[in-house]
């Protein structure tokens, strides 16, 4: 059993721990934000918060959870996770919707440690998170709105 804080509350988990943290999350712990792309690193729909970075869920392993604290898209709560929020509403930037919840908990960690970025960190923080619908520069627009406390 491996336990973890997930969203503000520890949970356990009874898979092995070389189980995909994805799968635990989705099929075990049943929060279905987080979503399946290619399950090898390369489109960041899956991507969730280690300790407050990005990671891919998909290659992270079970194992590497335990005792730390993962946040998910149901539980982004941080000052930038919410002005992102609204930002992605204000500038209606979803399409289908499939890749956004991974878009936007990869833009908290960009703007966690980069509070302003220009479009070359905005470029270079979110070059792994592909979008099929191509979204691209509302992602851009929002993530500079919520850079800027709401204003466009
Ligand atoms: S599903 Fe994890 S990066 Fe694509
Ligand atoms: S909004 Fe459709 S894949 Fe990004």
């Amino acid at each position: 059993m491996i336990q973890f804080n997930l969203n503000g509350q520890t949970v356990t988990s009874e898979s092995p721990p070389d189980t995909p943290l994805l799968w635990v999350i989705r099929d075990e712990l049943k929060l279905k934000g987080t979503k399946f792309g290619c399950g090898i690193a390369q489109c960041g729909a899956c991507t969730v918060h280690l300790d407050g970075t990005a990671v891919r869920s998909c290659v992270t392993l079970l194992a590497v959870a335990e005792g730390r604290s993962i946040t998910t898209i149901e539980g982004l709560e941080s000052p930038e996770g919410k002005a992102l929020q609204s930002a992605w509403v204000e500038e209606q930037v979803p399409q289908c919707g499939y890749c956004q919840s991974g878009q936007i908990m990869q833009a908290a960690s960009l703007l966690a440690s980069t509070p302003n970025p220009g479009d070359r960190e905005i470029n270079a923080a979110m070059n792994g998170n592909l979008c099929r619908c191509m979204a691209y520069p509302r992602i851009r627009k929002a993530i500079k709105r919520a850079a800027a406390g709401g204003e466009a």
